[in-house]
């Protein structure tokens, strides 16, 4: 079951989680960031850059695409975009990120080489008709086996459209909104509920006219794009293991800084809060219109809550660590209509379940969601990250609640998202070590 030159997490139980922390950067916006960095025409300077896996291969793919790059420190990035791309030599590697591939092949459609953009075996095996669709309808020519990664492009013409998308995915969004800015005429793409908007406001810092009204998004295609100069925020979804190990241990108290606060992306904070964390918000502000501040959250016994419809797009990324605390919480907790869970980098809802029931939990797993009463009592056991970043931290998480030692096999593609990860949550008090299988 495991790969035993894997790096492991030791966890124990853990109490009275204190302390001021960041995170580090938001990984969508920085995906983002390198890919418009890489159109502008001029020198774009990002700070707080995501130095992570999923965030490296796009900047190694956009570096193999031609453009210069410096890192003048980890978190720093000089693009100096020429306002092109050129051909790439070798298939574009994008490893474990469905962001960098889905939204970078919107970008590649659009120029006139072929190129190919592939992954790891896990990248492979997740959807890609849901952007080869669109795509095409645009016109662009591409092609990937049965729907998968490799995904093979030829220079073709591309006309905007309107696209309704059939599911509330922003990777599926920005595909096309990215492919738009090569296309004759105007792209608009109708949202089934509000997914993350992080693609339209750094078109906007760019300069490109992107319209937005109600779930209608429309992009006029620019002459260019122009230079960023910008501070991306830390990463919410990162945030939210923090929040969720100081909302279920008691007696913490603990200060989050400079956490990215779009509404799109905190659904958590209402989920909590239902669920009766107390969580303060101080210190807003904006950067290149993105709302960012600090978050203090205080342990208080939470209930179950039930969670559905348009919030589950707004925590898609935080169910592993919301499962974690709904086995602490007094009472229910259903979820349902989150059935995009199983498409992630490994399928969440079977492969959380799997793993929590070897620390003892008790959950129902259904087709689009779970329900789990709780409190429930674990026992530390030896448990596995599956190779995905947000499994592996949130077994973390229940670690500290168990009983015992809980060994987390397979961790270290928590750098995927959260370098980092294990000192962040020592620097809190909590009881995480590293340890290498034996
Ligand atoms: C992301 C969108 C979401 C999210 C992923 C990052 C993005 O995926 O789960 O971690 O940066 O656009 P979907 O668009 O597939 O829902």
């Amino acid at each position: 079951m495991h790969n035993p030159d894997s790096t492991s997490l030791l966890v124990q139980a853990s109490q009275d989680l204190r302390g001021t922390t960041a995170v580090p950067g938001d990984k969508s916006i920085s995906h983002r960031a390198v890919m418009l960095a890489a159109l502008a025409d001029g020198t774009s300077e990002v700070r707080g850059w995501l130095a992570a896996g999923d965030t490296e291969a796009t900047l190694h793919s956009v570096k193999a695409l031609g453009v210069h790059v410096e890192q003048p420190a980890h978190d720093v990035l000089r693009v100096h975009g020429s306002g092109g791309l050129q051909a790439a030599e070798m298939p574009l590697d994008f490893a474990n990120a469905g962001t960098g591939i889905r939204l970078m092949t919107g970008i590649m459609v659009g120029q006139p080489f072929a190129s190919v953009l592939d992954g790891s075996h896990q990248l492979r095996r997740r959807p890609m008709n849901r952007i080869i669709t669109p795509l095409a309808q645009m016109g662009a020519d591409i092609h990937g086996e049965e729907g998968r990664a490799p995904l093979r492009i030829q220079p073709a013409g591309l006309r905007g459209i309107r696209y309704e998308m059939p599911v509330a995915s922003a990777q599926v969004k920005s595909a096309v909104l990215l492919a738009g800015l090569f296309a004759r005429g105007e792209t608009t793409v109708v949202e089934p509920g509000p997914t993350r908007d992080h693609s339209e406001c750094m078109l906007r810092a760019a300069g490109v006219d992107v319209q937005s009204e109600g779930a209608v998004v429309t992009l006029y295609p620019p002459q260019r794009l122009q230079a960023l100069d910008f501070h991306v925020p830390g990463d919410f979804s990162s945030a939210a293991f923090l929040l969720v190990a100081a909302a279920t241990t008691p007696v913490s108290e603990i200060r989050l800084t400079g956490i990215n606060l779009n509404p799109t992306r905190t659904g958590l904070l209402d989920a909590l809060r239902g669920m009766g964390a107390e969580i303060q918000v101080s210190e807003a502000s904006m950067e290149a219109g993105e709302p960012a501040g600090t978050l203090t959250v205080k342990y208080r016994p939470l209930s179950g809550i039930e969670i559905g419809g348009d919030l589950v797009v707004r925590m898609i990324d935080e169910f592993p660590a919301l499962m974690v605390a709904a086995l602490c919480a007094e009472g229910r907790t259903t979820v349902r209509d989150a059935g995009e869970l199983r498409l992630k980098e490994t399928d969440r809802l079977s492969v959380m379940t799997q793993e929590l029931r070897r620390l003892g939990a008790r959950i129902d797993e259904r087709e689009d969601g779970f329900v789990i009463e709780g409190p429930q009592k674990l026992q530390g056991a030896d448990v596995d990250g599956h190779d995905d970043h947000r499994i592996a931290m949130s077994l973390t998480l229940a670690g500290m609640l168990a009983q015992g030692q809980t060994r987390v096999h397979d961790a270290a593609c928590i750098a995927d998202s959260f370098p980092g990860f294990a000192e962040t949550m020592r620097s809190l008090g909590a009881r995480v070590v590293s340890g290498r299988c034996e």
